[in-house]
């Protein structure tokens, strides 16, 4: 591996066999080979450049969240995006039905928390973004993913205006909201492979108060139905598609998920330190010393569970990485 570059730029911050699992929401993981937290923008865009350069994969790790990487770790260079810089890009004003209407352009560094962009943007009297208060993970992340809220219904997708990308060729590049090609669990640059350096979200004014309404309601509904303060990834499964829901004629034909593996039988089921949480069937639990083969197992089960009884198969939603 040529690294001197990278040994040159970045000194005693570069790392080997780094450690991952205190990088992620799991506490699960095994060594990066190489590994460096980039802390600005132009760190973070010189990491990748100078890895591609020295012919190294290279994998971003935001906040860790929707994933599960492999006891044996990442065979790759790996950036931990911890950019944080958000930006108002400006002011758009138009009239619709009568109502003047202003569009505001907030930029975020893919490394911005969800919830700190999300503070800011209702603190500003921005709507869009206020039902992810309580989302896990990073904005690159969350762009990757499309990350959804249910109650009321909004995908972080419906807010973006554009990005800025590094793309598999190392072009910097600004792309619009179509590039992405966003649906249910699904953005264009899964395939492309780009990563995104920061993203600009387009929002609408709105009243203060109602969105801190809004954003306390999500807060409130994930405290209720959804394990806190516990190592997970989020949801393990994607919720199945209405068609799947008819054609497997599932209770009051839910495409829940969740539902499924608890009516399975399946709650509080335990494989080692992980666990199926007892609160909602859709998470994961690392107890405490789980392994990524302990989780991978729960999965399986969980999976033919529900296959067996439902007839229905579950996709995950959870991102495995690297060996296992
Ligand atoms: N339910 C059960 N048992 C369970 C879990 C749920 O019976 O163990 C029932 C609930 O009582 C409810 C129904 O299933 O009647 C739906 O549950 P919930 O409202 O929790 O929604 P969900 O479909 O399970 C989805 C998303 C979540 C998101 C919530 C709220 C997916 C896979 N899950 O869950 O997303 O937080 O809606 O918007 O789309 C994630 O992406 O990591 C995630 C957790």
């Amino acid at each position: 591996m040529q690294t001197q570059e990278l040994k040159k730029a970045f000194g005693d911050r570069l790392k080997e066999h780094e450690p991952l699992g205190r990088y992620t929401t799991f506490k699960i993981g095994g060594p990066a080979d190489l590994f460096f937290d980039a802390k600005t923008r132009d760190e973070f865009v010189t990491a990748v450049s100078l890895g591609r350069s020295a012919g190294l994969p290279v994998f971003i790790l935001g906040g860790g969240t929707n994933i599960l990487i492999g006891d044996r770790g990442i065979r790759a260079f790996v950036i931990k995006n911890s950019t944080q810089g958000i930006t108002i890009r400006g002011v758009k004003g138009s009239v619709e039905q009568g109502n003047a209407k202003r569009t505001v352009f907030v930029e975020a560094d893919s490394g911005v928390p969800m919830n700190k962009l999300v503070r800011f943007t209702i603190e500003e009297g921005l709507s869009g973004l206020e039902m992810q208060l309580g989302l896990q993970g990073r904005g690159g992340g969350a762009v990757f993913m499309n990350s959804k809220w249910t109650r009321p219904e909004g995908y972080v997708g419906d807010a973006v205006f554009q990005a800025t990308i590094i793309t598999p060729e190392g072009a910097i590049q600004s792309v619009s909201k179509e590039y992405f090609h966003f649906a249910y669990d699904y953005s264009a640059i899964q395939k492309t492979r780009d990563i995104v350096v920061s993203a600009t979200f387009a929002l609408v004014q709105a009243q203060k108060e109602r969105l801190w309404e809004i954003a306390n309601s999500s807060i409130a509904y994930r405290r209720e139905t959804q394990p806190q303060g516990v190592f997970s990834a989020g949801c393990t499964f994607k919720n199945i598609s209405q068609a799947a829901a008819l054609t497997a004629a599932t209770p009051q034909f839910t495409t829940s998920a969740g539902f499924l593996v608890d009516h399975a039988g399946l709650k509080g089921y335990q494989v080692g330190d992980a666990q199926i949480s007892p609160l909602h069937a859709n998470f994961i639990i690392n107890l405490k010393n789980a392994k990524a083969s302990d989780v991978v197992e729960l999965i399986e089960k969980a999976r033919a569970a529900v296959k067996e009884k439902f007839g229905v198969d579950l996709e995950e939603e959870i991102v495995r990485i690297g060996e296992f």
